[in-house]
């Protein structure tokens, strides 16, 4: 089956018609029938420094879970599928195994993408593929048997040498991981990841799958950089013109360049090269939006904890990638860092007017379930948890407990709520018409700032009496879960929504001694990118304020001034 008009976007939303929904709101442009058809390529787009993912020709928000690495195979399928569709992702990231696609060079085994993508479509959700090719995590595990046996061909990155007690020089020894300096390590990597690209153009025209992400979390694991005669030799030499150009350094060797970020920057560069030629050779294949992930130093620690031992994959490092690798879309950040300050600076620094915000992978406790909200607030492209599948396994402590219902139930009340309408959030955040937060447990109130209108989000407020800005600080919540969204669809009218949390509106001009009304609050929701409305609020549910509990609950609110 294919997945015309049947991913899960299509299916709750339906195809948006040029509409005007009851509420009097444009709902964007009607995919044509062709569009309906999946035959426009996804791409990601920028406009005034937000972004867009562009899906079927209108934006597209992804609400994604990242299966469990060793959950793409066809026998655990049956135990991924139902936490997608309990949690009402409607994108799944899957691995793609080098080590199985390619079990004797040249043989190529595409039975397994085939499961994936005949997967995808019968349970009505998209795919971004992962490519677990020449690094995964900064090893090589997932490179097939005839490369990790023949080093010789394939060489693995060379340590460091070292001096033994006894003055002996100890030649560095190889590490689990591969060099970039591997030519023919390229060309096979290179040949394996166009043959999926091939087998993807010729396999799915609608697009089940909208991205790649090309190889996994990058680094030189546990050395600064390759130290073959190799690469040293080219580190010892001039940085290249146009990558000094590009970096705004001065010309000369790289620890002229770049001091004491010399090491580290080689090793970015080097495996920033090796990708750009998968990235470059598969999108001449079949040119969908491609990808990195990076691991993440803490941001906020003084000075940067591991900089020096992990190289080639932390944050600091994105102007190098925006230098070396044109051909990905963009590069986007792994966040296990489940504190608000933490979260807020990662995902600040991955959106940039060169970089798409899109989180792939995040931390997978409740605690982090307030973060799609955060990351819609910088105007993301799309969210995902890590490893909410059924299949058994969980990071967490042996005997700990496995990925329930429960867990998954606090993100799937998330994806329910947006993704009910994930087209009209992806569009007005194109727009520059949203904006959304999550509860920083060290305040109880947050603002947004909408022209002439002053929203309050507020956590941990009484139901009933005045927002109360208070003593926060003094008593941080220890179990933040608040988080709330706000759009304004006309000059007093706004889409509004929330999770443990109250939402109110004031005129932003408090001079004027003006006060704000209720004229309507609607409870509804999208269908077929119409809003229906379900009930108004009134009474206890608008005196005070719009008090979000854990329902996904969408507000259509119109107010005025007297
Ligand atoms: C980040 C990696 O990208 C994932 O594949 C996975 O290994 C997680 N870390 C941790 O489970």
């Amino acid at each position: 089956m294919q997945n015309t008009g049947s991913c899960r976007r299509l299916y709750v939303s339906g195809v948006a018609a040029l509409m005007v929904s009851s509420f009097g709101f444009a709902q964007g442009a009607a995919p044509s029938s062709a569009q309906a058809s999946g035959a426009q390529m996804p791409r990601v787009v920028e406009k005034d420094g937000r972004w867009a993912f562009m899906v079927d020709g209108a934006p597209y928000l992804m609400l994604n879970d990242q299966v469990n690495n060793s959950s793409a195979w066809p026998a655990m399928l049956p135990k991924v599928w139902p936490a997608i569709d309990h949690l009402h992702a409607n994108t799944v990231e899957m691995p793609v195994y080098w080590e199985q696609l390619e079990p004797a060079q040249g043989k190529f085994d595409f039975s397994v993408v085939d499961a994936l993508l005949a997967g995808a479509r019968q349970h009505k959700v998209h795919l971004v593929l992962l490519w677990f090719g020449t690094w995964k995590n900064g090893a090589m595990h997932y490179t097939p048997e005839w490369v990790k046996r023949d080093p010789a061909k394939y060489p693995r990155v060379t340590g460091q040498d070292r001096v033994a007690e006894n003055g002996a020089v100890v030649h560095g020894a190889p590490g689990d991981t591969m060099s970039p300096f591997g030519a023919a390590t390229l060309e096979a990597g290179k040949t394996a990841f166009v043959a999926l690209m091939k087998h993807l153009k010729a396999t799915d025209p609608h697009h089940t799958v909208l991205m790649l992400q090309v190889e996994n979390e990058i680094n030189a694991y546990g050395s600064r950089r390759d130290y073959s005669p190799e690469a040293t030799k080219l580190f010892e030499g001039q940085v290249p013109a146009d990558f000094a150009a590009a970096m705004h350094v001065k010309p000369g060797t790289w620890t002229e360049a770049f001091g004491l970020e010399a090491e580290n920057t080689f090793q970015t560069w080097s495996i920033a090269r090796y990708i750009e030629q998968i990235a470059k050779a598969g999108k001449a294949a079949y040119g969908l939006p491609l990808y990195l992930n990076h691991s993440l130093e803490n941001p906020l620690a003084t000075p940067r904890e591991g900089r020096l031992e992990w190289s080639a994959m932390t944050d600091h490092v994105l102007d190098i990638w925006k230098a070396t690798a044109p051909s990905l879309d963009l590069v986007a950040p792994d966040i296990y860092m489940a504190q608000y300050a933490q979260y807020d600076k990662i995902v600040k620094t991955y959106t940039r007017k060169d970089n798409a915000l899109f989180v792939p992978e995040s931390g997978n406790t409740a605690a982090y379930a307030r973060y799609p909200f955060l990351a819609l607030g910088y105007g993301a492209i799309g969210w995902s948890m890590f490893g909410l599948d059924f299949t058994g396994y969980a990071n967490a402590p042996l005997g700990a407990a496995v990925i329930d219902d429960k867990l998954v139930d606090a993100f799937a009340l998330d994806y329910e709520l947006l993704g009910s309408m994930d087209l009209e959030i992806a569009r007005l955040n194109f727009e520059g018409k949203l904006q959304a937060v999550c509860e920083d447990p060290a305040v109880r109130s947050q603002t947004l700032v909408f022209g002439p209108w002053t929203v309050t989000v507020g956590y941990g407020q009484p139901q009933f009496g005045g927002m109360r800005p208070d003593a926060a600080a003094a008593t941080p919540n220890p179990d933040p879960t608040g988080r709330a969204l706000v759009a304004q669809l006309g000059p007093d009218e706004f889409l509004v929504t929330g999770v443990s949390a109250r939402v109110d509106f004031r005129p932003t001009d408090t001079t004027a001694g003006k006060r704000r009304a209720y004229i309507r609050v609607e409870e509804g929701t999208y269908v077929d990118g119409k809003w229906k409305m379900a009930r108004i609020w009134n009474g206890d549910q608008t005196d005070y304020g719009l008090n979000f509990k854990s329902l996904p609950q969408v507000l259509h609110v119109t107010v005025m001034t007297y």
